[in-house]
């Protein structure tokens, strides 16, 4: 049966449906996508079939669009990699043949392919841009530039854009920007203000692209949908501990000249797993899509992040990657790297909700197996009084309790969130999370599949297409900020720094690693499980090994010298310390430590607080032997490295904490505020006959101890028993006990570490009474005793 008046109808609505799309059209206005670096490796695999998404979710919308794929390429050439490219480009399930293939016809029409060099060739492609809009009646609503080079260009590129590229007034630029950003806090610094020299805030998108997988998009809107069962199990009570994990098969042949440069650290830790820890660790805002609000909340969580220690980290090398260094970057025989390639991480983030709970965070080439998740492990603080073959999956409160977001890949083979049937129902938006199938015979983190409330993606994305998308819509919290990077680099460097020279552990790569890579928790540190069966890197010559040697005992400058590898040589001077602290208490009912500050303390520290619970706390004073002059809360100061890796450890009380008053009246070290003096009188009242039971001291390259630098004008003799003194090295203002008040001590014990003091440790050993010259030639305690603890390399090189 005709019906002419509906033929009629739709016609009218399909011409309405039209002018309207058109109208929007006008009133949205287009935009021009330049994709720098379209021939390279990143763009031919994710981008070009990103911005064809966007062009998929985007087209008939009401913006016009139009791709210039841009490189250093011949023009020639460029166009037959980019219609390669075009030609290969996908779509979702949920299209079509027929209209993927129409939708795809007209992304290539929209395509071109621009040869771009120099600031003229970005000011042509301006040009062309703005004839175009001309041409069709156009109105400009922004451009986006996807920087998809090497850092190295960013600068040059910046500058051309800036000054010959950018949109006409009223319309928005938006630059993205890949990583890496940067080395380290230093160069990501310099990078983020040249680039701020040329693109607002604002405009500046960088990516990690694990913003945009969807398990981790989902940590937030996850946390924030099941406050309520999160509330009360979101934290140290209850969490035991946190693992975020990126392990990989592939390793990084053929990309060993980045690679050597970066190694897994700074290409995995630094960045995306650095932002998923965040997520987990930061409160939540209130609002948790206000991206200035998370952004608040992730950079507090920063701050409350404990400085990483050599000893927060253990390091491996897959077998292979030292040849393939070799033959890529034409190195000789001799080139031994030290790259990491898997790195596991102890993390702690110091602040109430958190404190005592260890994050680890690990990534690797070369692994048994490709998978990245997020797991919060929760403690069973319950005693199931039925047999186990009773336990019942979502009421056994003896089962594992875990939350899992799953990354990726794995034997999931997707996406998921994964919640302990005995924790909570979560709540997820059904319209893009539906429940997982029953896997018969799978296995999750010890459990079966069935023990989870398990959920999906609905349609599972690509990181790269999200996070283009949200770069069209401009959602910036998907995107790193330059305090976000910097607040990291701020965590990792000093790692980085002190790691730069250690030798990581040899792993053959895949299965046959075995347990080789294994590691666990070691007090405040992280230690592999098993020892390393023999030296796979060999150094210069023939190192000796540890058990070449017993703990040495010999004298050095007439004192007793123990000297030992620096495990054995920590263990020693704890114990000492310990049976010192026991004698004391007998005697007196008081034991007085003076401290220094430094690196090499550190592990003394640690040991002291993980092993020696013999120790009487409670009747233990702390001094510092010397300070530096900012404020204790700073974490250059010697106070805060005695509460980052004691105090905060064992139970002193707070009274028998004695820190250096280097900061009164809102200033530091001022003579006028007379601290030393403050400090001196605390010590004569409470020490008695101002003779410590034992002073910890260390030596310098330069001969220096405590804050006593050579030709100290105060501090080396005279009756002031404490100093303000000047280091050549910052912060230079700096407060010290005097030698005459430490040869008061009962004891002296210097701690002499590492290679760098070889020669300084040869040189004293052959000086006299020299404090002028050598102030730690000037400490041999009157009627106590010196002892020298040395490890191998400041003793024997
Ligand atoms: C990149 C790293 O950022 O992430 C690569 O540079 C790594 O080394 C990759 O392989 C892993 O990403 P995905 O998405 O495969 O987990």
């Amino acid at each position: 049966m005709k019906r002419p008046g509906c033929w009629k109808m739709l016609t009218v609505a399909m011409c309405m449906a039209f002018v309207a799309c058109l109208q929007a059209q006008e009133l949205q206005g287009h935009v021009s996508i330049i994709l720098l670096g379209a021939t390279g490796d990143l763009a031919k695999k994710y981008l070009w079939q990103g911005l064809f998404q966007l062009y998929l979710d985007e087209v008939g919308k009401g913006y016009s669009f139009s791709f210039h794929g841009a490189a250093l390429t011949s023009t020639k050439q460029g166009q037959e990699i980019i219609t390669k490219v075009l030609e290969s480009l996908s779509c979702p399930e949920d299209v079509a043949p027929g209209r993927c293939a129409q939708l795809r016809g007209q992304f290539q029409q929209l395509s071109q392919y621009h040869h771009l060099r120099t600031s003229e060739d970005y000011m042509a492609l301006s040009k062309d841009i703005e004839a175009q809009l001309e041409h069709e009646g156009l109105r400009e609503a922004g451009r986006v530039f996807y920087f998809s080079v090497p850092p190295f260009a960013y600068a040059d590129i910046a500058r051309s854009i800036n000054s010959s590229c950018r949109p006409g007034p009223g319309a928005w630029l938006r630059v993205v920007l890949e990583k890496p950003f940067g080395h380290d806090h230093l160069s990501a610094q310099q990078l983020a203000t040249e680039l701020g020299s040329f693109f607002r805030e604002e405009e500046m998108y960088r990516v990690d692209h694990y913003l945009g997988k969807q398990a981790v998009a989902q940590i937030l809107p996850f946390r924030d949908q099941n406050r309520k069962a999160l509330d009360g199990l979101w934290n140290r009570h209850h969490v035991e501990r946190v693992e975020i994990i990126m392990k990989e098969t592939v390793d990084a042949e053929g990309r060993t000249s980045f690679y050597e440069e970066y190694g897994v650290i700074r290409d995995v830790l630094q960045n995306h797993l650095t932002e998923v820890l965040t997520l987990v660790a930061m409160e939540l805002p209130d609002n948790v899509s206000s991206p200035e609000a998370v952004l608040q909340r992730k950079l507090q969580a920063f701050r409350a992040l404990r400085g990483l220690q050599k000893g927060s980290a253990v390091l491996g090398q897959y077998q292979a990657y030292g040849e393939q260094v070799r033959r890529e970057q034409q190195k000789p025989a001799s080139f031994h790297s030290l790259t990491p390639t898997f790195a596991g991480i102890l993390v702690h983030v110091d602040n109430l909700r958190w404190e005592g709970v260890p994050f680890f965070l690990m990534s690797g080439k070369a692994l048994d197996e490709r998978v990245g998740y997020v797991r919060i492990l929760f403690r069973n603080q319950a005693y199931c009084a039925q047999n186990e073959k009773r336990w019942v999956a979502d009421q056994s409160q003896c089962l594992p309790r875990q939350i899992v977001f799953y990354i990726g890949h794995g034997e999931l083979g997707s996406p998921a969130v994964l919640v302990s049937r005995n924790l909570f129902r979560p709540s997820l938006p059904s319209e893009r999370w539906k429940e997982v199938e029953g896997r018969p015979g799978l296995h999750l983190f010890g459990r079966p599949l069935s023990d989870y409330y398990a959920y999906s993606p609905v349609r599972e994305q690509d990181a790269y297409s999200v996070l283009i998308s949200h770069i069209f819509h401009g959602r910036k919290d998907s995107f790193i900020t330059t305090e976000n990077l910097l607040a990291s680099w701020v965590f990792w460097t000093p790692l980085l720094d002190s790691l730069a020279h250690e030798v990581p552990r040899l792993y053959l790569g895949g299965a046959e690693s075995g347990h080789l890579l294994d590691f666990e928790l070691s007090g405040t540190q992280l230690r592999f499980s098993r020892p390393q069966l023999e030296q796979l890197v060999p150094g210069p010559g023939s190192a000796p090994k540890p058990s070449d040697f017993q703990v040495l005992r010999t004298k050095y400058r007439e004192s007793p010298l123990i000297s030992a590898w620096p495990e054995e040589l920590i263990a020693q001077l704890a114990a000492d310390i310990e049976a010192a602290a026991v004698r004391a208490v007998r005697r007196s009912g008081e034991f007085h430590l003076a401290l220094s500050g430094g690196s090499s303390p550190v592990p003394l520290l640690q040991q002291l607080a993980t092993r020696h619970y013999g120790l009487p706390w409670a009747h233990t004073h702390l001094w510092l032997v010397d300070e530096r002059c900012v404020p204790l809360r700073d974490p250059e100061s010697n106070f805060q490295g005695l509460q980052a890796h004691l105090l905060q450890h064992v139970r002193v009380p707070h009274y028998n904490v004695h820190p250096m008053p280097v900061h009164l009246h809102q200033r530091l070290c001022a003579e006028e505020d007379r601290g030393a003096q403050m400090y001196a009188s605390e010590i004569s009242a409470l020490v008695a006959d101002s003779s410590f039971d034992l002073v910890l001291l260390g030596m310098g390259t330069d001969g220096h101890t405590a804050s006593l630098f050579p030709q100290s004008p105060t501090g080396l003799e005279g009756t002031q028993p404490v100093v303000l003194t000047r280091s050549p090295s910052k912060p230079h203002q700096r407060m010290s006990l005097s030698l005459p008040l430490i040869n008061r001590a009962r004891k002296v014990a210097v701690l002499v570490m590492g290679r760098l003091k070889r020669e300084i440790t040869m040189l004293v050993s052959r000086v006299g009474h020299e404090p002028k010259k050598w102030p730690i030639s000037g400490v041999l305690p009157s009627s106590g005793q010196l002892v020298w603890y040395m490890d191998y390399e400041a003793f024997l090189g």
